[in-house]
């Protein structure tokens, strides 16, 4: 685990294309003055896969999930908001335990230790992931994580700038930009 200023916009279309191309249809709306996270930015592609992965297995055809970014307070808030069946109050935390898959128990889909993962490592990166109701129904997850200070708090020879380096610009076409709902693509 290596928390660095990363692009939370890269990191998400990093994660869409690792899902594969059901993902396609997963929008995506970040505004394009989001401050960059301080996370592990691979570990944090896998908690978003994860999530992403639960939310298009719910969610009904036509409706699909949406990728939201904010940023308040030192903090960068992600949700994940789908338009599927939900998950009640009563069982909420319920879905963070290892092996609890809620009333599909009989299917082959899944073991049930995707959220309880996805939450250890986000609070690896001192983050926090929490379940809530999507307005009009179906399950949000919201994953709190600190943001960066910015490049110019970076050591020279800090990791994150090989890691700006290497990626370049390539994957920002592949995410929204100005704020504008859109498709990811690979
Ligand atoms: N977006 C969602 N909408 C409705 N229910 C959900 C959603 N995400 C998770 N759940 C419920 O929480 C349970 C646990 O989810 P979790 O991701 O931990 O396991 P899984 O997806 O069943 O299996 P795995 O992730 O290990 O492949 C699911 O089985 C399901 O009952
Ligand atoms: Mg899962």
């Amino acid at each position: 685990m290596f928390p660095r200023p990363g692009d939370l916009e890269e990191i998400i279309a990093r994660s869409l294309c690792g899902i594969g191309p059901q993902a396609r249809a997963v929008m995506v709306r970040i505004p394009s003055d989001l401050p960059r996270v301080m996370v592990d930015p691979p570990i944090m592609e896998r908690v978003i896969a994860n999530l992403a992965a639960n939310a298009l297995r719910y969610s009904p055809s036509g409706s699909p999930p949406l990728v939201t970014a904010s940023a308040r307070g030192g903090r960068v808030v992600l949700r994940i908001i789908d338009h599927g069946p939900g998950v009640p109050e009563a069982d909420r935390d319920r879905i963070f335990a290892a092996f609890q898959r809620l009333g599909d128990t009989g299917s082959t889909i899944g073991v049930g230790l995707g959220l309880t993962v996805a939450r250890g490592l986000t609070e690896a990166m001192h983050g926090t992931l929490e379940p809530e109701e999507t307005p009009g129904g179906g399950l949000t997850m919201a994953i709190s994580v600190p943001a960066a200070s910015g490049p110019a708090e970076l050591h020279p020879d800090s990791p994150a700038w090989l890691e700006r380096e290497r990626t370049g610009s390539a994957l920002r076409q592949t995410a929204s930009t100005a704020g504008t709902p859109s498709m990811a693509r690979c």
